[in-house]
């Protein structure tokens, strides 16, 4: 375990980051009718905390001495609400996991405030994965 390590994990976590506001963005854009209308209030609601989020990142990256990264990952663009919701589920999931995962290597490296605030990032997408899983149910 290095820092070097982190700085590399914490990227792809930002690059996951600029993919989230991009595709929320995006999708309550195209999420329309009844049907979409509670998934368009729900990503505007998230959009923020996605950005916090990635806000964080720049500047942790920064301050171990990395580059932050600034290119979204790329994402798929289902048509129907449906698999928009699967897709965003999914990948809330991933960065729960991810975020984690992180937590536990900043505090190998003695970073316990980096832990600390990786782990409610985990907590929020844990929250933001239950919202979705709500909508699911009733799609
Ligand atoms: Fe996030
Ligand atoms: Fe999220």
């Amino acid at each position: 375990m290095n820092k070097e390590e982190l700085i590399r994990g914490l990227n792809d976590d930002l690059a996951a980051e600029w993919g989230t506001i991009v595709r929320y963005t995006y999708q309550s854009s195209k999420a329309v009718g009844l049907r979409g209308a509670e998934l368009r209030d729900l990503l505007a609601k998230e959009i923020p905390d996605e950005l916090g989020h990635a806000r964080y990142l720049t500047d942790v990256i920064t301050d171990l001495g990395g580059d932050p990264q600034t290119q979204p990952k790329d994402f798929d663009k289902p048509s129907d609400i449906k698999a928009m919701v699967e897709l965003d589920l999914k990948m809330e999931e991933t960065d729960v996991h991810n975020y984690s995962n992180h937590a536990q290597m900043a505090d190998e490296l003695g970073l316990t405030g980096v832990k600390v605030k990786l782990e409610e990032m985990a907590a929020d997408e844990y929250g933001h994965a239950r919202d979705l899983r709500r909508i699911l149910r009733g799609l």
